[in-house]
């Protein structure tokens, strides 16, 4: 705590961040899919120092996902098609939820489903287990689910409808959402209006990657879902423009974040909190490395309060350090 009895991290900065009804400690989360099922990571940090850890999207129902290969490397980043293996709702709460909860790790539980009645079953199950868990995420834009559904948030009705079904789960709720449509705000106004407390932005971007020598698709699943660093200004563009044109909103911003640098300017883009996933495949302390990094930047940077900062760019606001500072962290680049 610092004088004025906030909570501050070593570097003497308020991390706190407030995500509509959800109050976190700081703004690092781990993103759905790529931190594992629980607490995976425990052997590499204290996962309860961070602000919430997103669990892979679960089902009600167990799932087998898609046939290998199942990722495959592009420079800049990854292209998956997972297919959202998973062992059902029943099955996450007796064999995962446990190693969270006794670790006291804030978690947010993700789900998916194939039909809205599926996303409620989701919901109606965990909402059975609810100690520990802060939040729901609803994915309502996995790239790789080959059923008769589109990608539920490229519809406004879709998406509304899934938020409205799993209301009763009776804790915040984010919608995640595709940057694979132009009907980004649309979508996030439906979210919000069926009682969504804000949204994740964004999911993995459609992609492809054929074997040039034998015309094979180089995904089990066909197409894949882009992420890491190449999605960077796509996620960071999105967030933005969704700030700009709805200033209230309450955004979860991820996409190819791998160090504090890139942390705060999401934040500065319009994000309460950000995510970082693929960054973990490399290196499994990211999350705990990047959170160090993004309190020392605000530090040097004379930011007391992040919470103060988010959404700068969209409201043409600007942060100014010190020119000393600032001409020493240039030349850091
Ligand atoms: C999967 C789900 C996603 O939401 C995503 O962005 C990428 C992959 C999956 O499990 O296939």
């Amino acid at each position: 705590m610092n004088k004025r009895g906030r909570k501050t991290d070593q570097f003497g900065v308020d991390l706190r961040t407030k995500l509509g009804p959800l109050e976190l400690d700081n703004p690092v989360m781990t993103a759905a899919g790529t931190s594992g099922h629980g607490a995976e990571l425990a052997a590499f940090f204290d996962l309860s120092e961070l602000g919430a850890v997103v669990v892979k999207s679960v089902s009600a129902f167990p799932w087998p996902g898609n046939p290998g290969p199942r990722l495959t490397p592009i420079p800049g980043g990854m292209l998956n098609s997972v297919g959202l293996a998973g062992p059902g709702m029943e099955g996450w709460l007796k064999e995962y939820l446990p190693g969270l909860r006794r670790r006291r790790i804030k978690t947010i539980v993700s789900i998916w489903g194939r039909t809205v009645e599926e996303y409620a079953r989701a919901s109606e199950l965990l909402a059975t287990e609810l100690d520990g868990i802060v939040a729901l995420e609803v994915n309502v834009s996995c790239p790789n689910l080959k059923a008769k559904s589109e990608i539920f948030s490229h519809s406004v009705e879709a998406t509304r409808a899934v938020i409205e079904a799993v209301q009763p789960v009776g804790i915040p709720i984010f919608a995640k959402l595709s940057p694979n449509t132009h009907l980004v705000a649309e979508v996030a106004e439906a979210a919000l209006d069926a009682g969504a407390s804000g949204v994740t932005l964004i999911n993995t971007v459609l992609g492809m990657s054929i074997d040039p020598l034998t015309a094979e698709l180089e995904l089990g699943g066909g197409g894949g879902g882009l992420s890491g660093r190449a999605i960077r200004p796509i996620a960071l563009r999105a967030v933005y423009e969704l700030k700009k044109r709805i200033p209230e909103i309450v955004i979860i911003g991820v996409g190819g974040i791998s160090t504090g640098r890139d942390a705060l300017a999401m934040i500065l883009a319009g994000a309460s909190a950000i995510q970082v996933g693929t960054a973990t495949f490399s290196d499994p302390k990211a999350p705990m490395r990047i959170l160090g990094e993004l309190s020392e930047l605000c530090e040097r940077l004379g930011i007391a309060r992040l919470s103060d900062v988010v959404g700068y760019a969209p409201k043409g606001m600007k942060i100014t350090p010190a020119v000393e500072t600032l001409s020493d962290m240039k030349a850091e680049d």
